[in-house]
């Protein structure tokens, strides 16, 4: 029987390297980067790879609950689910360069200051790039594998895709780690300073003022240490991350769960937060880098203009000059 190959077995192999390392000696291994048939290991996650249901699983301690595969076979189309991830970086990039292009961007009304306001301390921003760089590159590799063997492996010779995916598999596991101290000690240290607040419905209303059009235009929505755009990546990328976290960590340690289910659901799970985490990274590059001038240096030296704080986060300044 033949195994159609995508993104699953490219996420199953990520958790695969470390879980099927004590496996070695007595389970067959998954080829997952070649076109070989009927070859199904423990801790390897078939029902969503769109393997027959009565494909014959090898005699392993896990229970497979038939009943309950549909529901997760019909997220297992390979392709299906590369392109969504795809766009979800790539199109939210496209669409965001446009939305810049129409609009331009949020431009200091008074101009630069000079004068600098502390913003983020030295471990704040080390924690930041540590979690950053490591996200990136997660994003970067996770693509590779999830989406390469639909639009590399036909560009290259066998051989060398076996290699690109290997080495992708091999950074995306090594990476995992300084994401997961990086994205920890941001979510415990920084959650105080996202609260939702009274202002935060209002911010939104007005898009933040980020709008350069209409009645939009102009506006600059009162906003704490954060506004409420920040607050929603923070607790997105706090409950995504959480998720990607704890699911990457099953598929990295499949002898963590009991059942198969619980391995496929694991994965879905694992997709549902790289897409996520994937677009609003993209969201909160641009915003950084381009959209809101000024902002970018709050993350390089810790601090920021006076205009940029009196600007995009009024209540914070006028406590922080009171104090
Ligand atoms: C992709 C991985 C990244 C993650 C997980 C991440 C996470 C975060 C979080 C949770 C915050 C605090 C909430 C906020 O102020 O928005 C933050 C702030 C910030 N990030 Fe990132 N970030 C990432 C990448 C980047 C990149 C690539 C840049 C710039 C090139 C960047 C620039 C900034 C800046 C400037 C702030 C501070 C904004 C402020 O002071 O209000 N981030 N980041």
């Amino acid at each position: 029987m033949k195994i159609r190959f995508g993104i699953l077995p490219a996420l199953l192999l990520a958790g695969a390297t470390f879980g099927a390392v004590a496996q070695q000696a007595e389970a067959p291994q998954p080829q997952l980067w070649s076109p070989v048939t009927h070859e199904v290991v423990q801790g390897d996650i078939p029902e969503i790879r769109g393997i027959a249901a009565d494909h014959v699983l090898p005699a392993s301690s896990w229970t497979v609950n038939q009943a309950e595969l549909t529901g997760l076979d019909t997220l297992g189309n390979a392709q299906f689910n590369a392109d969504l991830l795809l766009f979800g970086v790539f199109g939210v990039a496209v669409l965001f360069a446009l939305f810049v292009m129409i609009n331009g961007k949020a431009k200091l009304t008074h101009g630069f200051s000079g004068k600098l306001v502390p913003r983020w301390s030295k471990t704040d921003v080390a924690v930041h790039w540590i979690g950053a760089i490591a996200c990136m590159g997660l994003i970067l590799t996770g693509l590779v594998m999830a989406a390469g063997r639909f639009y590399l492996d036909p560009l290259m010779m066998e051989a060398r895709w076996q290699g690109l995916v290997n080495a992708m598999v091999a950074w995306h596991n090594f990476l995992a780690f300084p994401f997961i101290v990086g994205a920890l000690v941001m979510m415990v240290k920084w959650a105080p300073k996202q609260m939702p607040e009274a202002c935060d419905l209002a911010w939104f209303k007005s898009c933040g003022g980020y709008l350069n059009f209409g009645s939009f235009k102009g506006k600059h929505p009162d906003a704490g240490f954060a506004n409420a755009g920040e607050k929603l990546w923070f607790w997105c990328f706090t409950l995504f991350g959480l998720i990607l976290i704890g699911t990457g960590l099953v598929m990295m340690f499949p002898s963590l769960v009991s059942t198969k289910d619980a391995a496929n659901l694991a994965l879905v799970l694992h997709l549902v937060g790289a897409l996520i985490v994937g677009a609003f990274s993209v969201v909160h590059i641009f915003m950084a880098t381009i959209m809101s001038e000024g902002g970018m240096e709050c993350m390089v030296s810790g601090q920021c203009d006076e205009n940029w704080a009196k600007q995009h986060h009024n209540l914070w300044y006028d406590k922080l000059s009171r104090s």
